[in-house]
């Protein structure tokens, strides 16, 4: 008998031990979903470090560095996140947010990848600002991140992407194709549509994004984004800028983007019935009754509806005047 309750006992402390050791491990998996290299995570910080960086102090109210500018209307967190400031293209004030409603005025920071880590240090820290201080925001680990990020990971856009027409320049179509193929289709589908995401206000697919905003999709792409921590990052799959660059090129040119019915209007007007005399056009001529009655159809069942409800009305009309 003692035997048998120090035997279950045992047993108790085992099956405890197990699951106990089983959800931390599970946990732990879950909070480095990807062990992403410096430069990665540094990137990461620059786009959004209020999602990155566990249990960060939240600032409260603007960045005061904020109040040097008056175009920009956001306000909050968002003023403290370096890409607001900056830009995604690293150009602030000479890219992609030199007008609009993203305008600053604030400088942009490629330039400042020549630089050496003690001054960029000094840039973080507010030593040379005194409001550019995210010391407080900041470890040193997550300071050194963002500065490696500055000195190696930052492009010059304008080699990729047309400032005016937001068009990739000089893209290669198939190494686009291959790499999304591989790399991207399993979550966003052949054409980019199985998620969507929020830009400026509205869920959106990867097609529109490429045409909006390529910069973002590049950046995005190169270092992935802090809200889909299990989304693949093109640098940590060794892919290069033009690899990246490709892909963006790829999305650009062949998907869905939401913009193609004004592009193609002039093409859908072109009328199927004038292709030929109508005896060789029996065929086209059915098919055209079909769309004809297809489009109609809609009408139709409003029609019906409106039927069916007034022949309820009658029947109900009659019934209550049986039964005076
Ligand atoms: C509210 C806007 C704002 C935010 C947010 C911001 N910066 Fe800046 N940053 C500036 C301005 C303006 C300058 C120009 C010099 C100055 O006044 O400090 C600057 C300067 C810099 C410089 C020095 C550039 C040079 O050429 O020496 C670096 C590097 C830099 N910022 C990186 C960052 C990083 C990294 C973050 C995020 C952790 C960040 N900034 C967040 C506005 C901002
Ligand atoms: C494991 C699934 C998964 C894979 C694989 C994946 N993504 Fe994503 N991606 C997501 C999710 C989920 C979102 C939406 C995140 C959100 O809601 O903001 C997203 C969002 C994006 C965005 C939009 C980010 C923004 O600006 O808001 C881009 C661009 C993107 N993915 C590109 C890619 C590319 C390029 C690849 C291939 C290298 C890829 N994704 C592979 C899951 C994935």
């Amino acid at each position: 008998m003692n035997k048998l309750k120090r035997f279950l006992s045992f047993l108790m402390i085992l099956i405890l031990f197990v699951v106990i050791s089983i959800t931390s491990i599970n946990v732990s998996a879950r909070e480095n979903q990807q062990e992403i290299s410096p430069v990665s995570r540094g990137a990461q910080i620059y786009d959004d470090w209020t999602v990155v960086i566990p249990n960060a102090p939240v600032p409260v109210g603007n960045n005061p560095i904020w109040s040097r500018q008056t175009n920009n209307t956001r306000s909050g967190l968002d003023t403290w996140r370096c890409v607001v400031c900056h830009g995604w293209d690293y150009q602030g004030k000479d890219g992609a947010f030199r007008s609009g409603s993203n305008e600053t005025g604030f400088s942009g920071i490629l330039e400042a990848s020549s630089k050496d880590i003690a001054s960029l240090k000094a840039a973080l820290d507010g030593t040379t600002d005194s409001q550019h201080n995210f010391t407080s925001i900041l470890t040193d680990e997550d300071v050194e991140s963002v500065i490696t990020f500055i000195q190696t990971g930052l492009i010059d856009d304008n080699e990729y992407i047309d400032l005016v027409s937001r068009k990739v320049i000089a893209g290669d179509l198939n190494n686009g194709k291959e790499k999304y193929q591989q790399a991207c289709s399993s979550c966003h589908g052949e054409d980019g549509t199985l998620a969507t995401f929020r830009y400026e206000g509205t869920e959106v697919a990867l097609g529109t994004l490429a045409i909006q905003d390529p910069w973002r999709f590049l950046h995005r792409t190169r270092f992935g984004t802090a809200r889909a921590p299990e989304m693949p990052l093109g640098y940590e799959l060794g892919w290069t800028a033009e690899d990246s660059r490709d892909v963006v090129y790829y999305v650009q040119s062949s998907f869905p983007t939401g913009f193609e019915a004004m592009e193609n209007q002039p093409v859908d007007v072109e009328p199927v019935e004038n292709l030929g005399g109508p005896a060789q056009n029996w065929f086209s001529g059915i098919v055209t009754a079909f769309g004809a009655m297809a489009t109609s159809l809609g009408f139709a069942i409003l029609l019906g509806a409106f039927f069916v409800g007034i022949i309820l009305l009658l029947v109900w009309l009659l019934r209550s005047r049986q039964s005076k």
